[in-house]
């Protein structure tokens, strides 16, 4: 183990997403295994700014693993965002003792480790996001949390759907990006997908499945529409005149992002946290944790926030196939 790292500590920024805090178990855990001290860092780089710092021990995560939420708590941190704040956090650690920080967040929260990392303090970061939009991972905690609440609730809105007859537009979470929407969208069998990367605004495309779809004899449209289009009330009105079929709009919101997690969120939150902390102990440092084609990894965080990712086109096509 290294000579270096004596004390680490975990904190949760940007979104918190079921499985979270399954990861700060693991990481609170396997530190104590490997003989380290651990700080829990409340509400994100605020609670680091602010000196909201805890002792943790291994009571400190029982009864957690299958809790949604995060117990640390999360925040964003505008003042983080700039040099004075960054070296302040860098300060803290430094007073607190914290040698090594793991993060658990989103890329926004990457970019912080990063800056962190640039002021002497060993980061790892570990992907926590609803939205699976980190370009270097194919997992992101609290994904597949999400899509199953989000599919569970769109097969109720589907039943009432069918009933009286209606199209129903579904709005799910996910910021700019479509990953959950593409996967309701096959996992519910939607009629139609509209995603941020493909959405080309041709509402009367939509307007034309509809009716088609009506002729073919369908009882229900559901379409599933994602956060970064929007606009699903205004959407479903334009969409009753033009039809004539009664559209509702339901947007999903803030449910999913909670919730007991998965049992994958469960599995692979662990196998991150404990990873992340055994970079630390092997002196690494301004890395992420990801998973990619089938084992976990790791990557430089400048390298891991240089890259891009898009919607799987074939998946999309799926979607688009099964929903006829
Ligand atoms: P996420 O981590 O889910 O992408 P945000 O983008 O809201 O969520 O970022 C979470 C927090 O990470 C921000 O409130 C801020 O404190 C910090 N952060 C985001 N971008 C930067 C940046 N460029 N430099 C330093 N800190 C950042
Ligand atoms: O990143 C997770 C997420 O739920 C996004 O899907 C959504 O756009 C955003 O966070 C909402 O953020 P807030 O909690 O600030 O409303």
């Amino acid at each position: 183990m290294s000579n270096e790292i004596k004390t680490i500590g975990v904190l949760t920024s940007g979104g918190d997403a079921p499985g979270m805090n399954a990861a700060i178990r693991a990481v609170v855990r396997t530190a104590l295994a490997r003989g380290l001290k651990v700080k829990g860092i409340k509400k994100g780089y605020n609670g680091l700014i602010n000196e909201e710092i805890i002792d943790m021990d291994a009571k400190s995560v029982a009864d957690t693993i299958h809790k949604g939420g995060t117990i640390l708590q999360t925040a964003r941190c505008l003042e983080f965002m700039t040099a004075e704040g960054q070296k302040k956090g860098a300060e803290v650690c430094r007073k607190h003792g914290i040698d090594g920080v793991v993060v658990i967040g989103g890329d926004g929260s990457f970019r912080g480790a990063q800056d962190l990392a640039r002021y002497g303090i060993n980061t790892i970061g570990v992907p926590g996001t609803i939205d699976l939009d980190i370009a270097c991972t194919e997992y992101t905690i609290g994904f597949d949390t999400a899509v199953n609440t989000a599919m569970e609730a769109i097969d109720k809105v589907r039943d009432t759907s069918t009933s009286h007859e209606r199209c129903s537009i579904i709005e799910v979470m996910g910021r700019n990006a479509g990953y959950i929407a593409l996967w309701c969208a096959i996992a519910n069998g939607a009629e139609d997908v509209l995603l941020p990367e493909r959405y080309n605004n041709d509402e009367q495309a939509l307007i034309d499945s509809i009716i088609a779809n009506r002729r073919k004899g369908k009882k229900h449209h559901i379409i599933i529409n994602a956060e970064g289009i929007g606009h699903s009330t205004s959407m479903a009105r334009r969409i009753e005149a033009a039809t004539g079929i009664e559209t509702r709009a339901t947007i999903l919101g803030y449910m999913q992002r909670g919730g007991s997690p998965t049992c994958k969120d469960r599995v692979y939150a662990s196998v991150m946290g404990t990873y992340a902390v055994d970079l630390l102990c092997q002196d690494k440092s301004n890395r992420v944790v990801a998973y990619k084609n089938g084992e976990f990894v790791d990557y430089d965080i400048d390298e891991a926030l240089a890259m891009t990712k898009d919607i799987d086109d074939y998946q999309f096509s799926v979607s688009m196939v099964l929903a006829k």
